[in-house]
């Protein structure tokens, strides 16, 4: 095969949208999204064929004890610490087809591409699948990279239960993705991860590339609301002890205070258990969650401060008890700076329209970011919509987002 100009090598982009609608099979959503809860046979399904896809594609698949799958591409020289990419192929309950699943196999086409030409690296090339990126069924989020960056204590990690009570540990051995290699073990010379911007912004400015410098804060909190079980009929208004009607309280606390740090900050309350959940019983519990975000730390911890004496004030005006406990702290991040370099130098190489912008989701290559270099990069969705089945991206964009996927990875690992 003549030797490529390494310059004009691109991924082939029909190839890399296929192997994403094909990974959209698994799990269906009912409008046309993805189902596919972490360590779930879904996610088996989908892991299985991602690794038959890797060692088609001549890479040696290797599996951690938190289920990260790590696809090796050798290199010329392989005692360099690899360049990694890659995403998590778990989904939200009503997730889409490209949050997290784009960054997996835009990896993938990179290596496909590389293998096409016979374009050799320097340092290896390695595709990663993170387990249990989203969060919903095992909290928190980015629970096996946080492990890998030391984040998370692994023990911890491992005993992390679903709302029936099976923890990671048991299911990461069921699917039998419990790999040999302990997590964290793994080398690891740079992270890039491509992903879907999830937010408005490339789509209402045009372009096409975000190149990420960074990524906000969070915080998440499991909060109980105890009041007491009476009878809706025959309990008069006043002394009731109202779990959800103090929850609601506080539900709007969290708006009220995320408007008033604006335009940055965002606060949710996604989750919430009634109990007993029974229409003519006053309800004497109520659980939810509750996450909250900005990009600088001192506003986090004002939120933060808010937060804890809204529950104070709502629990001794509504005579129940509130108990707040904190599931997460992830403080903004800055990616490295050459990382970043290399992602905006392979957009202006490729002539994409692109701009610096700050994460407002949070990702796997946030928690790595703590202990190698990295950088991200985005490409636009529809309407900036994600953790929704109707979340959108179009073939060009998610190709665009793949080439300089391509040349920040040669770049970084070093032309043979
Ligand atoms: C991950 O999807 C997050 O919560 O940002
Ligand atoms: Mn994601
Ligand atoms: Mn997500």
């Amino acid at each position: 095969m003549p030797k490529p100009n390494p310059s004009r090598i691109r991924v082939n982009g029909g190839r890399l949208w296929d192997s994403i609608m094909r990974i959209a099979q698994i799990g269906p959503g009912a409008e046309g999204g993805s189902s596919r809860l972490a360590l779930s046979d879904e996610d088996k399904q989908a892991r299985d064929l991602f690794v038959a896809w890797c060692r088609e594609a001549d890479c040696r698949v290797t599996v951690d004890d938190m289920g990260n799958i790590f696809a090796r591409r050798e290199g010329c020289a392989p005692q360099l610490p690899p360049v990694l990419a890659g995403s998590h192929l778990d989904t939200q309950p009503h997730g889409g087809k490209f949050d997290g699943i784009y960054g997996v196999l835009a990896a993938l086409e990179v290596v496909r591409a590389l293998n096409d030409c016979g374009q050799e690296t320097q340092a290896p090339l390695e595709i990663v699948v993170w387990t249990n990126e989203e969060g919903c069924r095992f909290a928190p989020a980015m629970l096996a990279s946080g492990v890998f960056a030391g984040l998370f204590d692994k023990q911890f990690a491992w005993s992390r239960v679903d709302a029936d009570g099976r923890s990671v540990r048991d299911e990461l051995q069921r699917i039998d993705y419990f790999g040999d290699q302990s997590c964290g073990a793994h080398p690891i010379g740079a992270l890039f991860e491509a992903h879907i911007e999830q937010g408005p912004i490339l789509e209402r400015d045009r372009d096409t590339i975000g190149v990420v410098t960074g990524a906000q804060g969070l915080r998440w909190y499991d909060i109980q609301v105890r009041g007491r079980d009476s009878h809706a009929g025959s309990t008069p208004m006043p002394g009731r002890r109202d779990a959800l009607a103090a929850a609601a309280q506080l539900v709007l606390a969290v708006q009220d205070m995320a408007r008033r740090h604006a335009p940055d900050a965002v606060g949710t309350v996604g989750e919430l258990t009634v109990s007993p959940n029974s229409r003519n019983t006053i309800p004497g519990g109520a659980d939810f969650t509750v996450d909250l975000r900005h990009p600088d730390d001192d506003t986090l911890a004002a939120l933060d401060a808010a937060l804890r004496k809204q529950c104070a004030e709502v629990a001794a005006r509504c005579e129940v008890q509130v108990e707040v406990a904190d599931i997460w702290h992830n403080p903004p991040l800055r990616f490295n700076p050459s990382c970043v370099d290399a992602v905006r130098a392979a957009a202006a190489h490729l002539q994409y329209r692109h701009q610096d912008m700050v994460s407002g989701a949070g990702h796997d290559a946030c928690q790595v970011a703590r202990i190698a270099p990295t950088a991200m990069i985005f490409v636009p969705c529809a309407g900036g919509v994600s953790h929704n089945e109707h979340e959108s991206a179009e073939a060009d964009d998610l190709e665009a987002g793949c080439n300089v996927l391509l040349h920040a990875m040669l770049e970084t690992a070093g032309r043979a």
